[in-house]
């Protein structure tokens, strides 16, 4: 019988868990679950005879693809696959794809939940600011991007977006503005909220050169992913300029060193809490699912991302 494990370290919600067992046993699949995980060598045992694999941050390393013989498929139950060897999927013939917009709404929310906490000193009783009046600069405008512009504009923000992948007239036609580099979008936003994926152009690329063009006021949102960051940059614009902020959905690497000097002036979730909704589990998991199935049964590759 087919086996689709669905292997998470942060589980989803109940009802995302029953929707996918419900679409894998309606194919006539095996369904197995592995949570909370404690470590990798548990998720290394757990595929060994799994045809099918759904994971969210999980890491599909090497050795874990390896162990796994009979996987024909890994569907990343979100947006980001920078936790899956490609490589390593692709020497196999395993097809890995994502399930790309199911959670963006999600994370779009707790982007702009995030900078109203910061703007109101984490509701400590002090008098804090407001977002009303203030440019937002959206860097990388896909999914996420786009509805975090669109919330924005609810706010009273003026939005504009830097994307060199996405015609500027797509951009513009949601009402925002398009601008041409990743220099000007920052030197003309107090606010900057990163959308970029990690890779191995994007790693480290949010640096000081780039930050010290931020107006006064300024706060750099990261709702993509900690490796974007130069933390050397980080440590040093913080040190330069007192009015520099940083909210990030889980902590950066240097997290002691800024919680001890730069208080007030941050706020980073404990573990990664964007597309932790049940609505995103259940769109998500139900996107993977039928993803699997359409697979299995029709070799229907949309969405495949290596
Ligand atoms: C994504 O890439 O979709 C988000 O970072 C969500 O990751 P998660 O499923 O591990 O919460």
């Amino acid at each position: 019988m087919t086996k689709v494990l669905v292997a998470t370290v942060k589980p989803f919600a109940p009802a995302a868990v029953e929707n996918i067992k419900k679409i894998i046993e309606a194919a006539g699949y095996e369904f197995l679950l592995l949570e909370k995980y404690a470590d990798q060598s548990d998720f290394i045992k757990a595929v060994e005879d799994v045809d099918a694999l759904i994971i969210r941050s999980d890491k599909a390393t090497r050795e874990v693809i390896e162990a796994a013989k009979n996987l024909k498929i890994i569907v990343r139950a979100g947006a980001g696959y920078d936790n899956i060897d490609l490589d390593a999927a692709t020497e196999k013939g395993i097809v890995a794809m994502n399930t790309p917009g199911q959670n963006s709404n999600a994370v779009a929310e707790l982007t702009l939940g995030m900078m109203v906490c910061l703007a109101r000193n984490c509701y400590n009783g002090t008098s804090g600011t407001e977002l009303k009046g203030k440019k937002l600069g959206i860097h990388a405008y896909g999914n996420v991007g786009r509805f975090v512009g669109e919330i924005a504009k609810g706010f009273g923000m003026y939005v504009y977006a830097f994307d060199p992948f996405i015609e500027k007239n797509d951009i513009k036609k949601d009402g925002v503005k398009a601008l041409d580099s990743a220099e000007e979008l920052y030197s003309t936003c107090q606010y900057i909220s990163l959308h970029i994926p990690a890779n191995d152009k994007t790693k480290k690329s949010i640096n000081y050169q780039l930050l010290s063009k931020m107006p006064k006021g300024a706060t750099l949102v990261n709702t993509a992913r900690k490796e974007v960051i130069c933390e050397e940059s980080l440590k040093m614009i913080f040190k330069d300029r007192d009015d520099f902020k940083y909210i990030s959905d889980i902590a950066p690497d240097c997290k002691d060193e800024i919680v001890e000097k730069f208080n007030g002036r941050f706020f980073f979730t404990p573990k990664k809490m964007g597309a932790q909704t049940s609505e995103a589990n259940i769109n998500a998991g139900i996107a993977s699912a039928q993803q699997i199935v359409n697979y299995l049964e029709k070799g229907d590759k949309t969405f495949q991302v290596n």
